[in-house]
């Protein structure tokens, strides 16, 4: 942390020094120059799912400026790992950068220090491919430092902190007698276990608050069990995925007879449904950008935490 922070202000100075002499004398400015380190360019890459819906990223697009507020100077690029949805953004004739292409991009800028910092909600496989190909950059390039910024949900203290900023999020518009349901994607990677986790978080929270998910374990009947089993009637409705995409308007609040609504309402309980997307809650978008301040550091420490996927080519 002091290192990088000094670091930073040897930067700074380098830069300001420069400027300086430049308006002076450029004989001598072109002479500083060369003998100068100049500093490493940083830049953060924030990398989602993506969504072909309109508006979908229009949520998570609001942690650019507070990246950018937090880490000023950095640059800052985007990337789609979902190829479906990059395919069909360019057939609308939409070019969306997948992470490789990204991270090719800014070190055709001249970057050479990078925080690949996930978007998404569990390390999961679309984190885990993120790693990989992070990795696999990282290698190419001797000067080359790369560090990731975990996902959403990584570890036991994010699990407390996002089922309290959840509860927080749902409160505004919540009937005293509605009890609370969040459908997350689910997945059959092991890093699924997260969604119990965060389950059994929210439970300890407020015990009238539940998550299901759509893909995976816990499911629908797993929900629907316990809200019978509690005597719920009433039940506010709600996405925990990053985008308002598909998921969101058809598998939750669809009308069609699967829906969640749908077979909420046909189970017997009142339904209302909040579509806001998890990147919606500023409480979630400051847990990622906790993680990216943490990855941030290790990047510019010499050491690199080891436990956590931090990428230096050597
Ligand atoms: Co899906």
């Amino acid at each position: 942390m002091l290192l990088s922070r000094l670091n930073n202000r040897l930067g700074r100075a380098c830069v300001l020094a420069l400027a300086l002499t430049a308006l002076a004398a450029p004989a001598l400015a072109a002479e500083a120059a060369k003998t100068a380190k100049a500093p490493a360019k940083t830049a953060v890459l924030l990398v989602t799912f993506g969504s072909s819906h309109a508006g979908a990223l229009d949520q998570i697009k609001r942690i650019e400026p507070e990246v950018k507020a937090a880490h000023p100077g950095v640059e800052v690029a985007w990337a789609y790992t979902s190829e479906k949805v990059r395919q069909i953004l360019a057939q609308r004739g939409e070019k969306l950068d997948s992470p490789p292409e990204a991270l090719a991009k800014l070190q055709a800028q001249g970057v050479k220090r990078i925080v690949v910092q996930s978007l998404h909600v569990i390390p999961g496989a679309e984190f885990h491919d993120l790693a990989r190909e992070a990795q696999a950059f990282a290698r190419q390039g001797k000067d080359l430092r790369v560090a990731m910024g975990w996902p959403l949900v990584s570890d036991t203290n994010d699990l407390q902190a996002l089922a309290r900023i959840m509860l927080q999020a749902a409160t505004p518009g919540r009937q005293p007698d509605q009890a609370l349901v969040w459908v997350g994607h689910g997945t059959h990677h092991p890093a699924g276990v997260a969604y119990p986790a965060l389950a059994f978080a929210l439970a300890q929270v407020d015990p009238r608050a539940y998550l299901g998910t759509v893909e995976g374990y816990p499911s629908f009947d797993d929900v629907r069990g316990q809200l019978q089993a509690a005597g719920v009637k009433a039940v506010k409705l709600m996405p925990l995925l990053t985008v308002l995409g598909e998921h969101s308007k058809q598998d939750i609040a669809g009308d069609d007879a699967d829906s969640w609504k749908s077979r909420l309402t046909a189970a017997g309980f009142t339904v209302t449904t909040d579509l806001t997307p998890v990147a919606g809650y500023s409480g979630a978008r400051d847990l990622w950008l906790g993680h990216l301040a943490k990855a941030m550091q290790e990047l510019q420490t010499e050491k690199s935490g080891q436990a956590k996927p931090a990428f230096k080519a050597k």
